[in-house]
């Protein structure tokens, strides 16, 4: 991979591989940290239904979009929209989806470190024992101290970019697909398992009730924003990254069979990290809104409680920074594999450029729980105003770009043959990516912005 040449841009082994690699970019955080503390925030139920429509009417066209754009390009995202461009005979300026996916996977990847810096240090305090018996009390203190203390934060901050970096440096393939491969079935066994574990709980059908009947008396402007943006963030999408693992992904293979792939397992993931949490949640009478805290503050609680839960505890919070790490990865990906084709950076010199200035203004996503804790706008503070900007707004206007070049700009033609579609089944996508797709994240924007009262 490292000795890879301009002209030949590497690709996967096989598509299974494009399907790792991907899973293992869809499947992070998103699915077990910020999936279950927003759908508690945002009431439950209504917004898991509302998160599912905007998976499969908005995100999924937009996905096959994107894989699509990426391998017709065979570039990284900024050089391949301007061949693609060039092919279509429009404006350059479409590259610009190209130079706001750098933008945003710099911006995602600068608090995303800092979360999976708290996976790993919780890693840590698993293998300690810190979680053997603990009452909820002593749990929420475990997460407290963590992040009222800046030393630790920037400590764990820094492992986890250090090996972001060195992935990243080694090229596409090294290690990555291993871990997924590993990973993915490993992490849905224990999710079922801790399942298990919860359906014998007082908590298990409050629960269920929680996330599977919908409220919708709590649902805002807001919430829409909210759902749609998770869609984009959870699938790594609309920022180039599905886009560069599908400039790899082998000819002939499906790009709509792959696309549902990874749709599928990750919501599956998702929502079986809501089943694992909620059920402790209302067993041990916390609240549902913790906010980010939430999974650090429930999922050692019940594994505190278990025979095996010491050694569970330790593979749960393995996995989940492992998950964390495939997904950080290809944050980083759009920005080296561009400095590469482009410039002919080499890859170590541009992961750890990359990974110096991403980790310089992931210190005050780290310090916006302690030091800087107080200041705010828009009632937001640094972390969550970088979340709320990259998932909610910068995510879905490049999706809604990408849908958009790929049905009115893209040549019919070309867009048929890269997808291996015709007649109905090329009208099952061209529509609802054309038409659907924008209107529907136009829609959510106006209504975010309270427009419809
Ligand atoms: N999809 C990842 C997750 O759910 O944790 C986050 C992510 C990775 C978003 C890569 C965007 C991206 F390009």
């Amino acid at each position: 991979m490292s000795a890879q040449h301009l002209q030949n841009h590497p690709e996967w082994s096989t598509r299974l591989a494009f399907i790792l690699a991907s899973a293992g970019s869809a499947v992070g955080l998103g699915n077990i940290w910020k999936f279950p503390y927003i759908m508690g925030e945002n009431g439950g139920g209504a917004f898991v239904l509302i998160y599912l429509a905007c998976l499969l009417i908005v995100a999924t066209p937009i996905l096959i979009s994107e894989v699509m754009l990426g391998r017709r390009a065979r570039s990284n995202p900024i050089s391949g929209m301007a061949k693609l461009s060039r092919e279509a005979g429009v404006n350059p300026g479409w590259q610009l989806i190209g130079w706001m996916g750098v933008l945003t996977g710099f911006l995602i990847l600068s608090y995303y470190s800092v979360v999976m810096g708290w996976a790993l240090s919780y890693v840590e305090k698993a293998a300690d024992g810190a979680f053997v018996g603990a009452d909820a009390e002593t749990v929420k203190g475990l997460f407290d101290d963590l992040v009222s203390n800046p030393g630790t934060l920037l400590f764990w901050h820094t492992v986890a970019m250090l090996m972001t970096v060195v992935v990243v440096a080694r090229g596409v393939r090294g290690g990555l697909e291993l871990a997924t491969r590993v990973m993915m079935p490993l992490l849905i066994v224990i999710l079922v398992l801790l399942v298990g574990y919860n359906i014998g709980t007082s908590g298990f059908s409050t629960a269920m009730d929680f996330m599977f009947v919908p409220d919708f008396s709590k649902v805002t402007g807001e919430t829409f924003l909210v759902a749609l943006g998770h869609a984009f963030f959870t699938l790594s999408l609309g920022m180039g990254a599905i886009m560069v693992y599908g400039s790899y992904m082998p000819r002939g293979t499906s790009i709509v069979r792959a696309g549902l792939w990874i749709i599928v397992l990750d919501t599956a993931i998702a929502l079986l990290a809501g089943m694992v949490i909620f059920p402790i949640v209302f067993s041990n009478g916390l609240s549902p809104q913790e906010g980010p805290g939430l999974i650090f503050q429930t999922l050692p609680l019940a594994l505190g409680a278990m025979d095996w839960g010491y050694w569970l505890a330790i593979v749960l919070f393995v996995l989940v920074s492992i998950a964390a790490w495939t997904s950080a990865i290809s944050l980083v990906e759009p920005a080296v594999s561009f400095l590469w084709e482009r410039f002919g950076v080499r890859r170590l010199y541009s992961a750890i450029g990359v990974g110096v200035a991403t980790w310089t203004l992931g210190v005050f996503s780290a310090l916006s729980f302690n030091l800087i804790a107080d200041a705010k706008l828009f009632d937001k503070n640094f972390f969550g105003l970088m979340e709320f900007l990259t998932a909610n707004i910068l995510l879905p206007a490049g999706g809604m770009m990408i849908a958009i070049f790929a049905t009115w700009r893209m040549r019919r033609a070309d867009s048929a043959e890269e997808l291996g579609l015709s007649g109905v089944a090329y009208r099952l996508w061209w529509l609802p990516a054309a038409v659907i797709a924008p209107a529907g994240v136009a829609l959510v924007f106006l209504n975010g912005l309270g427009l419809f009262g």
